[in-house]
């Protein structure tokens, strides 16, 4: 009787400690980490893809193709919009990013993507990743998984890269 009651007064204070860390919420840039798998939930895509038609198809295009010549910048010196179909680097772009890309845009980093802060709430661009995703060809997916998984957070993802993320969320 005795040995099983130590061990669990011994593990106690180990099974709270997940807890105590779950109810600490750091806002937008959350410390915990999101991991996501892809939805075929209808009504989230169906809001992604609504929200898609309306704010970014202009830019990234009918198929999600992105611009054309979108590997090489313009006269300028600006990036056209990319591909967000799976073909081009989104994948290597961690689920948190992901987010505050398409709700700040680029400027932050000397993009031209507009912020659609207004516009855009958490839970909408949740919803055009997941309607993205969709898309992806399997193989991306699973490699963007990885990607996620290995930098779940801003300080995971500024050790791996060695970059620093700029922002303009708050
Ligand atoms: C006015 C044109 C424009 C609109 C509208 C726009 N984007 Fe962009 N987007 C860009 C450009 C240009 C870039 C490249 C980075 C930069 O210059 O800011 C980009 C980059 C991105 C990236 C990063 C892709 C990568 O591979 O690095 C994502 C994700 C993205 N956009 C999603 C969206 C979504 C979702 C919407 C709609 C809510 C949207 N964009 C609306 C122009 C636009």
């Amino acid at each position: 009787m005795t040995a099983p009651l130590r061990t669990s007064l011994r593990l106690g204070p180990l099974l709270v400690l997940p807890l105590l860390l779950a109810g600490c919420d750091g806002g937008f840039w959350s410390s915990e980490p999101e991991h996501r798998e892809r939805t075929d939930n209808p009504e989230i895509l169906a809001r992604g893809e609504n929200l898609y038609q309306q704010y970014c198809v202009a830019c990234h295009g009918e198929n999600r193709e992105g611009a054309e010549n979108w590997r090489q910048p313009d006269e300028q010196g600006n990036w056209p919009p990319p591909p967000l179909d799976g073909s081009a680097h989104t994948w290597h772009h961690p689920w948190w990013q992901l987010k505050d890309m398409i709700r700040y845009g680029g400027q932050a980093r000397g993009g031209t993507m507009p912020s659609f802060e207004e516009q855009i709430d958490e839970e909408d661009a949740e919803a055009i990743i997941y309607w993205l995703q969709s898309h992806w060809p399997d193989e991306v997916y699973e490699a963007w998984l990885e990607y996620d998984r290995n930098t779940p957070t801003p300080e995971d993802w500024e050790e791996a890269t060695g970059e620093e993320w700029v922002t303009h969320a708050h």
